[in-house]
């Protein structure tokens, strides 16, 4: 397993030009950041030793270096889902390798459906917590000793960033919400009984990504910021059917906000 980490990472590092400390999931929501990276150098996924490949509709599979503002950064274009059949390593192997080349802060953004009833369609949630609802846990088996054997989740998304984006949502006048994301494994999208019990677990949106990868990165020592784009409401009363397509209309209307609150953000971190 750390031979591939590091196979792949010098991999990379033969190509890179930069040494960036910070990377991006590009997940729904944030899309558009992308045409915003300048002086871009991208590698396909499949071009990559030892890298899974993404299959999902609307979420392409490469690795961009480049510049976002003044800041050298790393982004991935297409995530791997846990629900498309790849197991948690091979979910969380872009994160390790992210630590090999030096990433010491790492940005992410998904769809959910908000469970907390305050929540509106097209509001953004910044994640404060999580609660791991996957049915196999990503530091599962023999421990890679970049962090310990039981890793410390207290502080799993950086109190200093959820702050600071906070007072940039402020500043740019940005409704946002704030509140603890449930990974879970779908994919299916849940029952009222579900988005119900998720809601009374502590919830208040609920996805079918991201915790993975924030325990590894935790695990590395990678500090995390987490937005998440609610898409649909799982409360009692305001449940209607769901599709992808909805999911994604929903996400890309509330694109601009998410993209304005990451940028500034990024640049100031
Ligand atoms: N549940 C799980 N994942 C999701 C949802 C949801 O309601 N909306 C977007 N991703």
């Amino acid at each position: 397993m750390l031979e591939k980490i590091q196979e792949t990472a010098a991999f990379l590092s033969e190509r890179m030009h930069t040494n960036p400390e910070t990377a991006i999931i590009l997940g729904t929501g944030l899309g558009s950041l992308v045409h915003e990276i300048t002086e871009k150098y991208e590698i396909n996924y499949k071009d990559i030793p030892n890298f899974p490949v993404s299959t999902v509709e609307g979420h392409s599979g490469k690795l961009i270096f480049g510049k976002l503002g003044n800041k050298d950064i790393m982004a991935m274009q297409g995530r791997f889902h846990f629900y498309e059949g790849y197991s948690m390593k091979e979910v969380t192997f872009p994160v390790r390798v992210m630590r090999e080349l030096g990433i010491k802060t790492l940005f992410v953004s998904n769809a959910s459906g908000g469970t907390n009833p305050t929540f509106d369609v097209g509001d953004l949630m910044i994640i404060t917590d999580h609660i791991n609802f996957f049915p196999e846990h990503p530091l599962r088996g023999k421990n890679i000793e970049y962090g310990p054997r039981f890793p410390d989740m207290s502080h799993a998304y950086s109190k200093e960033l959820i702050q600071k984006a906070m007072e940039i949502a402020k500043e740019k006048n940005i409704k946002v919400q704030h509140g603890v994301y449930l990974g879970t494994q779908g994919p299916t999208f849940e029952t009222p009984s579900e988005y119900k019990m998720f809601h009374t677990l502590g919830a208040d949106a609920v996805g079918m990504s991201t915790v993975p990868e924030v325990i590894v990165a935790n695990h590395c020592g990678i500090k995390v910021f987490g937005i998440s784009v609610i898409t649909d409401l799982g409360v009692i009363g305001k449940i209607v059917e769901v599709s992808h397509e909805e999911v994604q209309k929903a996400a890309d209307a509330a694109q601009p906000k998410m993209t304005e609150i990451m940028r500034e953000l990024i640049n100031r971190a």
